[in-house]
């Protein structure tokens, strides 16, 4: 299990190119599978967790290709209707793939998902919908089988909590079904904007984008396109923290100041000049981060929850106390464990973490998941002296190159097998 040891106390300095978004790529490869025709998706990040989407098309039967953060699918109905348990336990937004399989084949067969540890990760709102369109699902030794022998039909869909994952895959589900569906309350991130946006040119109809009132027109058929796949908005929040908490001054480029007003303002908040230019944006910190009172995560366009990580790990050295509170998911600071290692005063109270800046010291530490571990990455950049962090798997899940392009920055970070 290969280890990354980081040398820190090191100022940043230099420029970024932010990838492709994670959490865009993979909606978009569930999507593809409604399409016929060789889709291309570019600026495609080159990370583990696309590797597992492009392997979940395959076991469908459907050819896929990558190179040079391209991938090319061979869209068509997939062969197959079943989502491994393998892959399942991979990737728990393997979820998303339901929706399209079900729409296309009019039969879906899944197991629980796995993937990050984030407190319990239901999906009964993915499955209440998928119903609603007029599945029938039934379980069978741990898996789920989605029916719809006469196709999906649109309807009128609440949405009980603004799920990202639910929101996509009703989309994806619709836009092949017969009729009209209308999805209230839905998630409005940026990820569900691109999805939209690839939908339609491939010839679907859905208005609401951007909006909390999705609908979709659904239609016989969609042709495979080529698409550019929109930034990463978390990873730019990764290296704003990086710098943010390292010290010093970097320029990220491939960024949509839009997507991250309220990062942006988060970490202005604690004494960084950060100016936006186009898609590029400067950030600069050479004084030290000032506590933050009040940071709470909620759905966008509020501060992400997946930036919540990032955000405690730069505030462990701050100046004063911070209170940082998870709004989305039920637990999300395994990390903060790891972080209590290098000396951080933390305390988790519910959903809160209450932290008090102070000098910490280099330690090794492991990773739980995806952004806890980018966060004990941030601080370790932070500390002067060795510290190494292990079971960084999780964090080639998400991260393209990231010993790459923080040593571009001025760090000093190996890979130990
Ligand atoms: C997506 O996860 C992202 N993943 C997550 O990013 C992100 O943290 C999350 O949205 C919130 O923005 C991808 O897009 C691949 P949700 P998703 O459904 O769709 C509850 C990262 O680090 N819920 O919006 O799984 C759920 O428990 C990852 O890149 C139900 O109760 O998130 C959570 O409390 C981590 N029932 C809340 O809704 C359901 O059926 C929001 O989850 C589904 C969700």
């Amino acid at each position: 299990m290969s280890q990354m040891v980081i040398n820190g106390g090191k100022k940043l300095k230099g420029r970024v190119i932010i990838s492709g978004a994670k959490n865009s790529v993979l909606p978009l490869l569930a999507a593809t599978v409604l399409c016929d025709g060789e889709v291309t998706l570019r600026n495609c990040p080159d990370i583990s967790d696309v590797d597992t989407a492009l392997l979940i098309l395959n076991l469908l039967g459907i050819e896929t290709k990558f190179t040079d953060n391209t991938a090319f699918i061979n869209a068509k109905a997939p062969l197959n209707t079943i989502l491994s348990e393998t892959v399942m336990r991979k990737m728990r937004s393997s979820i998303v793939f339901t929706g399209s399989i079900l729409a296309r084949r009019g039969k879906a067969i899944v197991a629980y998902p796995g993937g990050c540890e984030l407190g319990p990760r239901p999906i009964d709102i993915h499955i209440e919908a998928l119903k609603k369109l007029g599945a029938v699902v039934t379980e069978d030794n741990g898996k789920l089988i989605f029916t719809a022998p006469n196709g999906l039909v649109g309807t009128e869909i609440d949405l009980k909590i603004s799920s990202v994952g639910a929101t996509e895959n009703i989309i994806l589900a619709a836009s092949l079904s017969k009729g009209t569906t209308v999805i209230n309350n839905a998630a409005r991130e940026p990820e569900i904007d691109d999805l939209i946006n690839f939908l339609t040119i491939a010839g679907a109809k859905i208005n609401g984008k951007g909006t909390s009132t999705i609908t979709v027109f659904g239609v016989e058929k969609l042709s495979a396109i080529d698409y550019f796949i929109m930034p990463d908005r978390i990873e730019a929040a990764t290296y704003i923290s990086a710098v943010a908490t390292a010290g010093g001054e970097i320029t990220l480029e491939n960024v949509t100041p839009k997507h991250i007003e309220s990062i942006i303002e988060v970490y202005k908040n604690a004494g960084c000049e950060i100016t936006a230019k186009g898609s590029t944006l400067t950030v600069k910190q050479n004084n030290g981060l000032a506590a933050l009172p009040y940071v709470k995560s909620m759905p966008y366009p509020a501060f992400p929850t997946d930036a919540g990580p990032l955000l405690v790990a730069s505030l462990i050295n701050a100046k004063g106390t911070s209170v940082y509170v998870e709004g989305v998911f039920e637990n999300r600071f395994r990390f903060v464990s790891e972080l209590k290692r290098m000396g951080a005063d933390i305390k988790i109270e519910g959903r809160a973490a209450v932290i008090n800046g102070k000098t910490l010291s280099p330690a090794n530490c492991r990773c739980y998941d995806l952004r806890g571990g980018a966060a004990v990455v941030i601080a370790a950049l932070g500390i002067k002296g060795k510290s190494v962090i292990s079971d960084i798997e999780y964090i080639n899940r998400g991260y393209e190159k990231i010993t790459e392009k923080l040593n571009a920055l001025g760090a000093d970070v190996y890979i130990k097998e």
